[in-house]
């Protein structure tokens, strides 16, 4: 038994979406040089791990553009790898090593004198493991961690010049600065759905977790960065917008008049941008939901009806050897508050099994938790021990196969209730934002509000737009929907259907 995926890679959901920590790998493709350059260098970007990494492959195409590059899907024909890494699971790390055996091998059949390739390792992995990576793989020319993405020019010429490059400084607002100025590019035309980083690292140091040493401390982007990058997406077609930070709803700014603004003003605030839409934001802490965010999902509509907030374990010995900082009860009551500011909205967390110490009564009280909440979609996980991380070094490792069990009979229960609330949307009418082209011919494929793809028969078109559709059947892991006759997207006319009326 493999752990779950990613939403926002696994067949279930193409989209930006609630949970990180994949051990799978998604090519990046965003290209912003003139794909009739033929002189121009290609660069592959693998990129494994959370949607931040997503966001940052997306970041390095941008900065590698005007150097030349353009992206290529195969790496076959690539002069630039780039394996962007995630160091969450000890999966994930290893996978790393794999494919930079690949890539050797790839740089062996080219030969000294085919085209030369150049191997760059970024991301968790290069910050926790640096210049390792290279003693480890030789094959590898630069490691540079996730602060360092504006500087891959210079780091670029560095290499070319034979110098073994290892970049893993903590210079956050650097990169923010830097973010912003490539946001203030001349609009160019995107997918209908798009990421923003507004908040990167964290302070909570859970136990378990290496993210608080591979993404630093918690640092928010200002509001000013932010509001660009959003109005610099929306010229450019974007309709919805999830919002990141591995602590996301711990962002803080600073309003124009000096007072301060929570992600929940934040939300207000990009709402009144024209054009967008739909606002997510991911992943969240339950001990940083404060009143006002609470209350934005009862005032926006734009807020989509949807709530990734992980606790891990339901069991309150487990939730104190965690770190967590809350207790079950505070969970429960935590949510109790959300459904009653906003009843329409579905949760989705994340589990870990097997963590030091669990034994079976902490378990059944996570699958009690797991009862009472009743999620839409989860994330469950074997705990996976992290060089460097408390949890580590703990007494009572609990044995693979125990975790193994507890992982199956849990995944089984959450599988369960995910059917159920797909089961649950069937006749029920809901905007769908149409994303791509859909299986089969003549589909289109978008998203409901909570996050489940919906496959219907509509115009090709009609992809960037949002319409409203009858959920007519189920598929394994979408929605099957039929277009509603005289409900236009809004953008596109006046008089559509109100966002009231859809969900
Ligand atoms: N910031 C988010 C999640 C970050 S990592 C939060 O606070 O919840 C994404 C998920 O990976 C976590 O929610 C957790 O379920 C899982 N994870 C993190 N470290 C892990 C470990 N050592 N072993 C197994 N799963 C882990
Ligand atoms: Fe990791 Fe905990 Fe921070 Fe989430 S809150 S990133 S699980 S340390
Ligand atoms: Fe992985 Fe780093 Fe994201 S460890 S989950 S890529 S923050």
């Amino acid at each position: 038994m493999t752990d779950q995926t990613h939403p926002a890679h696994s067949s279930f959901s193409s989209s930006p979406a609630a949970g990180e920590g994949s051990d799978d790998a998604v090519v990046s493709r965003r290209a912003d040089v003139d794909p009739s350059d033929a002189a121009s260098k290609r660069v592959f970007v693998r990129t494994y791990g959370c949607q931040m990494n997503v966001y940052d492959s997306d970041r390095m195409a941008e900065v590698l553009g005007p150097q030349g590059y353009r992206t290529t899907d195969t790496m076959d024909d690539a002069d630039l790898v780039i394996l962007n890494t995630c160091h969450i699971r000890e999966k994930a790390a290893e996978k790393v090593y794999s494919e930079l055996g690949r890539i050797r091998k790839l740089k062996d059949e080219r030969g000294p004198e085919g085209k030369p390739l150049m191997v760059g390792v970024a991301g968790c992995v290069a910050q926790a493991e640096g210049r390792e990576i290279a003693r480890r793989a030789p094959v590898v020319d630069m490691v540079f961690g996730p602060q360092s993405y504006h500087r891959l020019p210079d780091l670029i010429a560095r290499a070319a010049r034979g110098e073994s490059v290892v970049e893993t400084e903590f210079e956050i607002d650097e990169k923010f600065d830097a973010l912003s100025r490539q946001a203030e590019r001349p609009t160019v035309r995107r997918a209908p759905s798009a990421f923003l980083t507004v908040q990167e690292g964290c302070d909570k140091f859970c136990t378990f977790c290496v993210v608080p040493y591979t993404r630093g401390a918690e640092v928010s982007r200002p509001l000013a960065q932010i509001l660009r990058e959003a109005e610099q997406l929306a010229a450019g077609g974007v309709r919805e917008i999830t919002l990141l930070g591995q602590n996301v709803n711990a962002w803080h700014g600073e309003g124009a008049d000096g007072r301060p603004w929570g992600l929940g003003r934040l939300l207000r605030r990009l709402a009144e941008i024209p054009g967008l839409d739909r606002l997510r934001y991911t992943t969240s802490h339950p001990r940083d939901m404060d009143d006002d965010l609470i209350a934005a999902h009862a005032d926006l509509r734009e807020l989509m009806p949807y709530l990734h907030l992980p606790v891990q374990s339901g069991s309150d010995r487990i939730l104190a050897a965690m770190n967590r900082k809350h207790t079950r009860d505070d969970y429960f009551r935590l949510i109790e508050r959300i459904r009653e500011a906003a009843p329409g909205l579905a949760l989705s967390g994340d589990f870990i099994v097997g963590f030091p110490g669990e034994t079976d009564a902490d378990f059944a009280d996570t699958l009690d938790l797991v009862r009472r909440v009743e999620y839409a979609a989860c994330f469950s996980f074997k705990y996976s021990q992290r060089p460097g991380t408390p949890g580590a070094t703990m007494a009572d490792q609990v044995p693979e196969e125990v975790k193994t069990a507890r992982l199956i009979e849990l995944q089984a229960l959450l599988t369960e209730q995910q059917q159920a609330f797909n089961r649950s949307r069937i006749g029920m009418r809901m905007e769908v934002l149409f994303e791509k082209i859909g299986r089969m011919p003549g589909q289109i494929t978008g998203k409901s509000p909570w996050l489940q793809p919906v496959q219907v028969e509509a115009p090709q078109d009609m992809i960037g737009s949002i319409q409203t559709v009858e959920i007519v059947g189920l598929g394994s892991n979408s929605l099957f929907g039929r277009l509603v006759a005289g409900h236009n997207d809004r953008a596109a006319a006046s008089g559509a259907v109100s966002k009231e009326d859809a969900i």
